[in-house]
Formats: C-alpha cells, sequence, structure tokens
C-alpha cells in the first residue's frame, strides 16, 4: 500500500490596502472599463511598506496550520513558490521556517512564477509519497507590486500581493478513488523565456528589475497550454471532465479562465474565481482561491478538485486532487 497526500487545511492572507482600478486610472492612461473588460480585474491588493512576501506568507501559513489543527513544530517540509522573495538567499521559506518555530525539517522556495505552487504542490507531494515527510507545508506567496513598472499601463494593472498554503499529510493509499492529492502534472519550454521575464537579478543587472511581458503571446500559449495539461491530468485519472467538482484555475485573465472552463463543459458556478479582487497574484492565486472556496464551504471533502496554472519560463501544470 503507498502513500497519498491528503489536504489537511487552507490558509490566505491579503495585504490591508486595495487599489482600485479607477485608482489606477487616475494616473496612468488606463480605464476601469478597459481592465474588467479585457482582464476581469476590478482591484488588487497592495503590500504596504516594509511589509514582505515571508510576511505574507507567515500569516497565511498560520492559517493554513490552524485549519489543520497543527502547529508548526508538527511540520517536517516547507514549499515556498515565489518569484518575488525577500532577499537573493536564503529562501524565504527559511524566514517563514523560523517564524513557524519549525526546527527541523527542510524548507526550500521553488520558483516557476505563476505556476509556482502548482510546483510546490508537485514537489511536497512526491517528498510525502517517497516517505521523505509525513507533513507539508505548501506555500504562494507574492509582493509583485515590487517589480512592476508602475508607469506601463500593459503590465502594472494586472498583478496583485497576496499569499496562500496549504498543509498536506501522509495518509495510507487505499486505491481508487481515495482522498488526497490524485497526480500532479509539470511543463516547461525555456525556449519562451523572453515572452514574460523581469530584466534584473544577482547576475545581470544587479538590481531587482521590472517585469516584461508581450501579452498577447502569453495569451495564445495559456489557452493552448492549459488546454493540454488539464487533458493530461483528465486521462492519466481516468477522469472525464464532468467528474469535476471544482475548477480552480490560476488567476490572470477571465477570459483564459473562461475558455477553459469552456473547453471543460463546466458551468460557471463549478469555477472558483478571484481575479475580480484579487488580481494576478502569480504563485499565490491558486491556494488563494482554494483557502477561499474551503473556508466559505464551497469546496467539500470527497470533491474533485482540478487546479491548473501557466506562467514565466515558460512553465505550466495541473494538479488533480480529492478534496
Ligand atoms: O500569469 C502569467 C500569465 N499571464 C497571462 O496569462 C497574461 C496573458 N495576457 C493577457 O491577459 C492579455 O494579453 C492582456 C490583458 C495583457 C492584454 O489584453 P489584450 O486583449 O491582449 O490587449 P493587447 O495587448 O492586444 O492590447 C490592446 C490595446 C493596445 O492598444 P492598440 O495598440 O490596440 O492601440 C494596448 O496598447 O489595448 C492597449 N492597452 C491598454 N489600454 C488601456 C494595453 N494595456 C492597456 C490598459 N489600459 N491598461
Amino acid at each position: 500500500m503507498g502513500i497519498r497526500s491528503l489536504v489537511r487545511g487552507c490558509g490566505a492572507y491579503l495585504p490591508e490596502r486595495i487599489v482600485t482600478n479607477d485608482e489606477l486610472a487616475a494616473r496612468l492612461d488606463t480605464s476601469d472599463a478597459w481592465i474588467v473588460q479585457r482582464t476581469g480585474i476590478r482591484q488588487r491588493h497592495i503590500a504596504a511598506e516594509g511589509e514582505t512576501t515571508s510576511d505574507l506568507a507567515t500569516h497565511a501559513a498560520e492559517r493554513a496550520l490552524e485549519a489543520a489543527s497543527l502547529a508548526g513544530a508538527d511540520l517536517d517540509l516547507i514549499v515556498l513558490a515565489t518569484a518575488t522573495p525577500d532577499h537573493t538567499f536564503p529562501a524565504t521559506a527559511a524566514n517563514v521556517q523560523a517564524r513557524l518555530g519549525m526546527r527541523r525539517g527542510a524548507a526550500f522556495d521553488v520558483q516557476a512564477v505563476c505556476t509556482g505552487f502548482i510546483y510546490a504542490l508537485s514537489v511536497a507531494d512526491n517528498a510525502i509519497r517517497a516517505g521523505q515527510a509525513k507533513r507539508a507545508l505548501v506555500i504562494g506567496a507574492e509582493t509583485f507590486s515590487r517589480i512592476l513598472d508602475w508607469n506601463d499601463r500593459g503590465t502594472c494593472v494586472l498583478f496583485g500581493d497576496g499569499a496562500g498554503a496549504l498543509v498536506l499529510e501522509a495518509v495510507p493509499d487505499d486505491g481508487g478513488l481515495a482522498r488526497g492529492i490524485l497526480s500532479t502534472h509539470l511543463h516547461s519550454d525555456g525556449t519562451g523565456y523572453r515572452l514574460l521575464y523581469v530584466d534584473g537579478g544577482p547576475s545581470t543587472t544587479g538590481l531587482a528589475g521590472h517585469l516584461r511581458m508581450e501579452g498577447r503571446e502569453i495569451f495564445r500559449h495559456a489557452v493552448a497550454r492549459l488546454a493540454e495539461v488539464v487533458d493530461e491530468a483528465l486521462t492519466a485519472n481516468r477522469l472525464d471532465a464532468g467528474a469535476v467538482d471544482w475548477l480552480v484555475p490560476h488567476q490572470a485573465n477571465l477570459r483564459i479562465i473562461d475558455a477553459m472552463r469552456k473547453r471543460l463543459g463546466l458551468p460557471t458556478e463549478k469555477v472558483v474565481i478571484t481575479i475580480d479582487r484579487h488580481a494576478n497574484t502569480s504563485a499565490a492565486s491558486v491556494p488563494l482561491a482554494l483557502a477561499e472556496a474551503s473556508a466559505d464551504g464551497r469546496i467539500r471533502p470527497g470533491q474533485l478538485v482540478l487546479m491548473e496554472a501557466m506562467g514565466g519560463g515558460l512553465t505550466w501544470g495541473a494538479a488533480l486532487a480529492r478534496w
């Protein structure tokens, strides 16, 4: 009998300050109507001065641990997905580990930008299945506001700050449709490196840099690659789209989310949407949506949850879980 990772609890944290589209339109050549029509975004949360990715991550992690009735000392692994770490090194996860009172096991970051949470979930799930960890914390946390060019209307209106976290626990796999993470599917294609990147870093400019994106190209890739990877996830588990109770997509553009929903033939009621309030929070978007929909009772134990994301790299991936 093998081992599977059961989701024990979720948590989320959003910075207090909300910035509306109208506030951006007051100082940029854009409008609430354009942003809503093209993206579905109405507002975003922005971290306060001095509030860091590890701050957001620690708050989300504390809430996930509370939901799981566990303490930091019960964990033996933290995998934190971020493209906006506090420092070049050590890993932001190390800071979170210390603040949670976890003094053993391992804590490290993974970097797959907007697909980061799916990558982190896959790494943690594999560690649990391999018997390397019994209880793992998976976090997606970002402060994209720090790497945006606030004069570029093509990018700065799209992103927000936030964090989400999941606690996974090893349980015996009794076969069939047992609860837990069913499978994860990761992909990357580095030939798309320049389509979505930050024009800085320790080894190039020495500065943090700003996000640059070929929006239309990314959009095109997202629709095609996400369709492939959700099919791959369903096929691997011999499941039809009709079996999906909840689609929890990366929240980059409501039009991309809707294309996936239609392809799967799901009604809008089965899709968890946060983009209107959170904008694109990169690696935090899927766990933020999971935390929201499990806290308000939408996602219930035993239900089938399909997660997907696509981002810089290019990277893309999907995960299926029986909640
Ligand atoms: O999370 C990682 C993955 N990221 C994504 O998935 C993002 C994918 N891309 C997108 O979501 C969309 O491409 C955008 C939302 C970024 C842009 O939407 P679009 O429908 O592809 O617009 P566009 O880039 O083709 O631009 C259309 C027009 C342009 O003007 P012209 O050249 O037609 O005169 C832009 O200059 O809209 C203009 N525009 C804006 N206008 C008002 C671009 N940004 C803005 C803005 N406000 N903020």
